[in-house]
């Protein structure tokens, strides 16, 4: 197979990169994708950086077996623990996610910016280094929230129990203004229509699921990796809990 007509890998500790895999085809439509969520490993976020790395290792290979031209860590967390290991041993373009700060301080909005994401997402080095950058300039308020990409794993995206973790998680800081949230969790963008009514319309939502699939589309054409056809191209969804409950539940959240 001419290396250009080879599928693109995204994948994720579970459903969360599919926020991600939804911008990208609509930004590349003629390519074809092979999304892996290893659900049955999930929650990434809460695990060490060792054990992520081994995660995502194994991932890796199974994309690779695939026989893919790139790869998207459609993972904040995979990102942190990995993208530099990985971009070192292999030399297919390979694309990461990170909480999408830039964007939210260039809104130039006053009150704070909440960046929600995962424990190590918020501890790893590439988080400092984003922070570093510009904690002079604005109020940036790490927002870990362990527990919340559960229930998007299990398909819950508008329910009491999800309206009252939210609350607990946002209810300190109703009160005051906030600039803008960053969504610093692929699973997140599934919850933003909830996150909007606890903190009222007017607050902007941002994540990177654009801004990363439009780096991908950079780096294929960098690469002259760009698939030439102009017909659509296919979708297959792999997740390691193997069950039609998480294949179905992936095909619904995509067409959400
Ligand atoms: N979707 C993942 C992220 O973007 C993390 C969820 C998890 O496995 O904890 O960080």
């Amino acid at each position: 197979m001419e290396e250009n007509s080879k599928p693109i890998g995204i994948f994720d500790s579970g459903l969360g990169g599919l926020s991600v895999l939804k911008e990208a085809i609509k930004l590349l439509p003629y390519e074809d994708f092979i999304y892996y969520g290893d659900t049955k490993n999930a929650p990434y976020g809460t695990k060490s950086v060792n054990e992520i790395r081994k995660l995502t290792n194994s991932v890796v290979d199974f994309l690779l077996d695939k026989e893919v031209k790139a790869i998207v860590i459609a993972c904040n967390t995979a990102t942190s623990a990995s993208v530099d290991e990985l971009r070192k041993r292999y030399s297919l373009p390979i694309i990461g996610i990170e909480p999408a700060l830039k964007p939210a301080v260039e809104l130039n909005r006053k009150g704070k910016i909440i960046i929600m994401a995962t424990t190590v997402t918020l501890s790893e080095k590439k988080f400092k280094n984003l922070m570093e950058k510009y904690k002079k300039d604005c109020n940036i308020v790490p927002l870990p929230c362990p527990g919340l990409m559960e229930f998007i794993e299990s398909g819950n995206i508008d329910s009491l129990e999800l309206e009252e973790y939210l609350k607990g998680k946002l209810n300190k800081f109703t009160d005051e203004q906030i600039s803008s949230i960053v969504l610093g969790c692929t699973h997140y963008p599934f919850i933003k229509n909830k996150l909007s009514q606890i903190v009222g319309e007017h607050v902007p939502i941002i994540d990177g699921s654009m801004g990363t699939s439009m780096q991908l589309k950079r780096q294929l054409e960098k690469a002259s990796l760009l698939n030439n056809r102009t017909v659509p191209g296919k979708l297959t969804i792999y997740n390691s809990l193997d069950t039609q409950e998480i294949i179905e539940l992936s095909y619904k959240l995509i067409s959400i």
